[in-house]
């Protein structure tokens, strides 16, 4: 019946073109189909064995010491709630916070202290805050993704997630326990920023629900259904910021300020929020990016590092944006290009940190088989 195909060819055209405005064309250009890689300062990285599938790096400046929450790659196939990965029984047992030293240029794998929990640690985010009380003590924060107590329904019920406390020395290899924190508002916990002392913090959940349909429904058309919430250990937990899609990595500034990836199939930004006194958070910038991010730490000069990736559609692609704080008010903040490789040297990263007395990067990621040191 040609003449039906022929009158239903403007609407097919109408509909492919809203579906390009709305959904493709985002995906494309975020994702960076026609994005060519161009490597920049990755001439000078080394590959460091010993700790893999790191999804979070956080530096101690004043030692050096970079802490990392790490698995491995087999167990991130199996048991990664953020990829809907909820096979528990594949996962492993030996997820931990690793520390790579640039002294002795080694990797220290920490041991748990006073952890009782029979399933274990799963890492994802993670904050390593120096504690206001003693500068020689840290606190770390560690989203815990437990898997349900029927580990077997894992896949119906999704992570029971928690946000674990312990504290450590700077140096030492054994972080003690202090608290699991369990609330509703702990849904789908992506990454946390700890307070120096130890009682509360904040992470972002980056879906609505644990499982369904509606994850990738809304990641899809960006429907802001994610949050950063607060919680204290003593009062509980409470909404800080919502209304967002796609709640990514979270990291603290200087002056109370908030800084929160958001990173979905067609947004792509960094919004910036100041700490109210009721510990609620409140906007004041949004930064466009042009490529999908990850996590983001900041700097004791408030240059924040973000993991991106030039190409999500051809995954295993990498690259890093440096942000700054500028002095004009116009053009408050700037996003710079610090690193880019295209997979040769750095591969699938996530999270990355720069040490400036060192003048190195380092990078690693949920699914890097090694840690990358660059000198930059
Ligand atoms: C889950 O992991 C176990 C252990 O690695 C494996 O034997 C099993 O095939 C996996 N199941 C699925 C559905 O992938």
């Amino acid at each position: 019946m040609p003449s039906l195909r022929v009158a239903c060819l403007p609407v097919l055209l109408i509909a492919g073109a809203v579906f390009y405005q709305s959904l493709l064309g985002p995906l494309l250009s975020l994702g960076g189909a026609f994005r060519a890689v161009e490597p920049f300062k990755n001439d000078a990285c080394t590959k460091v064995e010993g700790a893999e599938a790191c999804e979070k790096l956080v530096l101690h400046s004043p030692s050096g010491l970079v802490y990392m929450a790490c698995s491995t790659l087999e167990s991130r196939m199996n048991w990664h709630p953020y990829h809907m990965a909820l096979n528990a029984s594949g996962r492993s047992t030996t997820d931990h916070v690793a520390i790579y030293d640039p002294t002795s240029e080694k990797i220290i794998r920490t041991l748990l202290e006073g952890f009782a929990d029979a399933r274990g640690i799963n890492v994802h985010g993670m904050d390593v805050v120096p504690s206001e009380f003693d500068k020689n003590e840290l606190f770390v924060y560690l989203v815990n993704h437990r898997p349900p107590v029927e580990e077997a329904k894992a896949h119906i019920y999704g992570a029971d997630s928690v946000i674990e406390i312990f504290k450590t020395k700077v140096g030492s290899d054994v972080l003690t326990h202090v608290k699991t924190v369990e609330d509703p508002l702990i849904d789908t916990p992506n990454d946390v920023v700890g307070s120096s002392d130890g009682k509360s913090f904040y992470f972002t959940n980056d879906h609505s629900t644990k499982v369904g349909l509606m994850r990738i429904v809304n990641a899809y058309l960006s429907r802001p259904v994610t949050s950063v919430v607060y919680c204290d250990v003593d009062a509980g937990c409470k909404i800080a910021a919502d209304d967002l899609a796609g709640c990514n990595g979270i990291a603290r500034g200087k002056d109370g300020k908030i800084f929160v990836v958001l990173s979905t199939t067609s947004v792509s930004e960094i919004r910036v929020f100041e700490e109210q006194d009721d510990n609620s958070l409140v906007q004041t910038d949004a930064i466009p990016a042009d490529r999908h991010m990850d996590n983001i730490v900041v700097d004791e000069d408030d240059v924040a590092y973000i993991a991106s990736i030039p190409k999500t559609l051809h995954f295993f692609l990498v690259h890093q944006k440096k942000l700054f704080n500028s002095i004009t008010i116009e053009q408050k903040y700037k996003l710079e290009k610090i690193f880019e490789d295209d997979g040769s040297q750095v591969s699938a990263i996530t999270s990355a940190v720069m040490d400036k007395k060192r003048s190195v990067l380092y990078i690693h990621g949920v699914s890097a088989p090694w840690l990358s040191i660059c000198k930059v």
